[in-house]
Parts: structure tokens; sequence; C-alpha cells
């Protein structure tokens, strides 16, 4: 092997499934200076580190679309609930909640305070933001968005109305310098109580920066039960009156009446394709989870509480048996919880895997790192649509889902260099056994890591590995300015 070319680290005798959808090949990869160097055939290569895939899958490291990991990024850099998934990039700021730009003197209202529950938890500015993920960075890579109701918030003494011509102009300033400074997108959140009374023109308003800037938008839409086609139809309009991408987040049908609506959600969401950039992605539960409030139950025929501030007991409990003990209707049980969050049973599973199987759906796992019981899609999402929905269920192939949580959100993200394996691609890899792969986190135990990811690196360097972190952590903080965004048509 004198003559071989040296490289940091080679995987041999792996199965190759390389994120595009094409079906899996036999071979290796190389690796040097965090980037793939060569693919297939490494018979030349030697490396510092020799890795014997033993027949694995070698796949590109997942990319969480959806996530809540804006502090966890800081608070938790090793990222032990992502980088056990094989995930190796997350995108933050989403659902309308973001850390920056916003300055509190308090606890701020909800959902704020799912990612951030003190006023130290935020940043003014949001290249103070980046640049402390640059200072301390994370595991993972990370993209992140500005919140809507952030800058509401921060621009408005009062949320439960429009806001101003005035208040608009300052929030597209701060929106304009957060993109100047590497954020790739705002997000809403249109359910939630800041957001509620924003109109349509309000968001387009604001989405016209994202349009100067080559950002997307993505929404958690104003309602994901009864009224799910008018919000569909006012994610389209935003989408199309401010000429910018859109993604919907965490699409769903929330509600027993509304249960087998995907057919027509798939439907709309098709059509508009034909006429505009539109995304979407989903998590693999029926059960979804946010903040508790009683006006906002969703339809669901069961919720368990996450976390509350006032009884920090009742995290892991089921709010029925909990007013039932009390004695009380659910509405007191939820005012005397809160601030507090929940999980809450609200899809039907044909709905799910029809939109897990639609072929535009992206994978996200919405997860909520800071809350006490968490829904398990937090530790689970990822193995779990590659051991249950793929292996199990055999809704789409493996080199299929690998696709969904690859290359097809590396396209919609403007990730250029991730995604794929290929010559010359960041080095974000994972190595699982297909035939072993499975979410261990459960609705009574949710903070279990999957088994069956032997090991996952970011940028060439290894950060899970036989069952446990390795403490590195090679994450980049991304800007917008070095990806390349999809074109709004
Ligand atoms: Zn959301
Ligand atoms: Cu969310």
């Amino acid at each position: 092997m004198s003559d071989a070319h040296a490289a940091d680290l080679v995987i041999r005798n792996a199965l190759l499934v390389d994120g595009t959808g094409a079906p899996p090949r036999a071979g290796g990869l190389a690796v040097t200076d965090g980037r793939i160097v060569a693919l297939d055939d490494v018979s030349a290569w030697s490396g510092a580190r020799e890795v014997d895939a033993g027949g694995r899958t070698l796949a590109p490291g997942f990319i969480d679309v959806h996530t809540h990991d804006d502090r966890a990024l800081i608070a938790n850099p090793t990222m032990d609930c992502k980088v056990s998934q094989g995930v190796t990039t997350v995108v933050a700021g989403n659902c309308g909640v973001s850390l920056a730009p916003l300055t509190v003197d308090r606890r701020p209202p909800p959902p704020l305070d799912l990612v951030g529950d003190t006023a130290e938890s935020f940043f003014a500015d949001f290249a103070a933001y980046l640049d402390h993920l640059d200072a301390e960075p994370p595991a993972t890579n990370a993209l992140a968005q500005v919140g809507h109701a952030s800058l509401r918030v921060g621009a408005m003494d009062d949320v439960t109305r429009p806001a101003t011509a005035e208040e608009i102009r300052l929030m597209r300033g701060r929106l304009e310098k957060s993109l100047a400074a590497g954020a790739i997108g705002m997000s809403t959140g249109l359910f939630y109580p800041p957001a509620i009374a924003a109109p349509t023109e309000e968001v387009i308003e604001l989405a016209r920066a994202l349009h100067e800037a080559k950002a997307l938008h993505t929404t958690h839409m104003r309602d994901e039960s009864d009224r799910i086609v008018d919000s569909l139809e006012e994610t389209f309009r935003i989408g199309r009156d401010a000429d910018v991408p859109v993604v919907i987040s965490h699409h769903k049908c929330a509600g027993q009446a509304n249960h087998g609506r995907s057919v027509e959600t798939l439907k709309l969401i098709d059509a508009a394709r034909g006429r505009q950039h539109v995304g979407l992605d989903a998590y693999p539960y029926v059960a979804g989870s946010t903040m508790l409030d009683s006006g906002r139950l969703m339809g669901a025929s069961k919720v368990v509480v996450t976390w509350s501030v006032p009884c920090p007991d009742a995290a892991g409990r089921d709010l029925a048996e909990i007013a039932a003990d009390w004695g009380v209707e659910i509405a007191e049980a939820v005012s005397r919880l809160t601030p507090a969050g929940g999980i809450f049973f609200m899809m039907d599973e044909e709905d799910v895997q029809r939109i897990l199987a639609y072929p535009h759906t992206m994978i996200g796992s919405d997860g909520l790192p800071h809350d006490s019981h968490p829904h398990p899609r937090l530790w689970g999402t990822f193995p779990r649509v590659l051991g249950h929905y793929c292996r199990e269920l055999k809704l789409f192939s493996l080199e299929e889902a690998v696709r969904k949580m690859t290359g097809l959100p590396a396209g919609e993200f403007g990730l250029t260099d991730r995604g794929t394996l290929a010559v010359g691609m960041a080095a974000d890899l994972v190595l699982f056994d297909p035939a072993e792969v499975i979410d261990t986190a459960t609705f009574e135990a949710p903070k279990t890591p999957a088994k069956g990811i032997a090991e996952t690196w970011v940028n060439g360097t290894s950060v899970w590995r036989d069952g446990t972190v390795t403490g590195a952590r090679p994450g980049r903080a991304l800007r917008l300015q070095s990806l390349t965004m999809p074109d709004a048509a």
C-alpha cells in the first residue's frame, strides 16, 4: 500500500445509499479535510483511520428540516438526541419562534418560551447568534431562520392586533439585517397567539424581504384542522405575492373530523406546485406536541403533559387524569398547569402514511429539546422512518427514505455541497444497519437513543460511535450567502 493515496478516513465494504434515490450499491468512500475525496472503488486509498462497514449502509447524514434546536445548539452542543439518529444538519427557527433578533426583559410569551424561557436566552442581533455558534460550535451543522412571532414580540406593545405600517417597517428592517447576517429565511406560526392576529398582508410585506435576499418562507399554518384548505390557500398566496419558495411545516390533518383529508390537501399541494415552489415536511407520529392552551387542544383524543412550570410533577401524565384527580374541568386543569406543554394525539395513521409517502415530503422531527417529558420524535424520528415505515411497513424503499432525509432537503434548503454522496461534497455521513435500525423512544420513555446507528460523522469528524457521543463539535453555522435557494416558481 506504499503508493496508495492517503486519506484521513477510509470506509470500506459498505452499501452506499447516495441520497439521490438511486438504488444501493456496494462500495466505499474516502475523506480528507472534511470532504469526500473518493467514492465507490477506494482500493487505491489508505486512511489514517480505516473503517470496515461490514456491509452496512453508508448514507449522507440526515438533515432535520424542522427543529426547535435554537438553544439546544448552545446549551447541549453535543446534540446527543440528533447525532444518535444520524442527523448532521438541523434547521432552527421554526413555527415563528427564534432566539434572534429579540430583546426581552422577562420570560417571553408562549410559544417563544419553548426555545428560551429567560431573557438571557435571546440575542438582539442575528449576527451575534450565528457568531456564538461559530465560537462555541455544536456537533451538528445548523441553518437558522427568523421567527415572525419573535419579530412581533420585539416590535409591538400588543401582539393581539395587526402590526401598524410603522411596526412592519421596524420588523422588516430587523429581518433584512438578519438575512444579511446569514438567516436563511423567515418562519411563521400563524396558529399561535403572538401571530394569530397578523393578517396575510402583514406576512406578505415581510416576505418581500425574503424575495430580495433569495431566502425562503416556512410556515406552521394558521389552521391544520377544519380550515386547513383556507390555510393552504393563504400559504400559496404568500408565496405567490411575495414570489418566494414556501415550505409547509409538519403537514397534518388534525382532529377526527379531518381524518382522511390528506387526499385533498396533497392534491392541492400538487396543483400549487405546478405554479410555484411549495415544499413540505412531516414527522412520523400520529401525535403532535406544543404549548398547552385550552383554546388549542386541536380535537385531540388524548393529551399528555410534557412540562409545567407550576406543577413540574405533571410531566408525563395524562391531562384528563390530572383533571379527574383535581376534580376540575379540563380547561381549569390547563389554566392551573400553564405555562406548560403537551403531546396531542390528533392525527390519523393513514394520513401520516399518505403524507410521508408523498414524494415531495421531507422529514422534520419538530422535537422540543427542553421539555422534561418530550414527545419521542425528539430522539426517534429518523430511525422510525427507516425502521418502522420503510423496513416494517414497506411504505417506501430504503433509497427513497434516505432521499427524503438528505438529497431532497438539501435541494430545498440550498445545501449544494451536502445531502448526497459525491466527490467534493462535505463528509456528513451516517453508517447504519438497515435490518436493525429502529427508534426506541416511546411516549412513556421518550429520551432513549435509537438502535442501529453505528456511527455519525459531521464534516468528516466522528460525533456518534458505538452508542455514545464522541464529544467532538465539528458543526458549522451555515449562512444564506453560501447557499443556493430554489427559485420561487
Ligand atoms: Zn409548528
Ligand atoms: Cu415546530
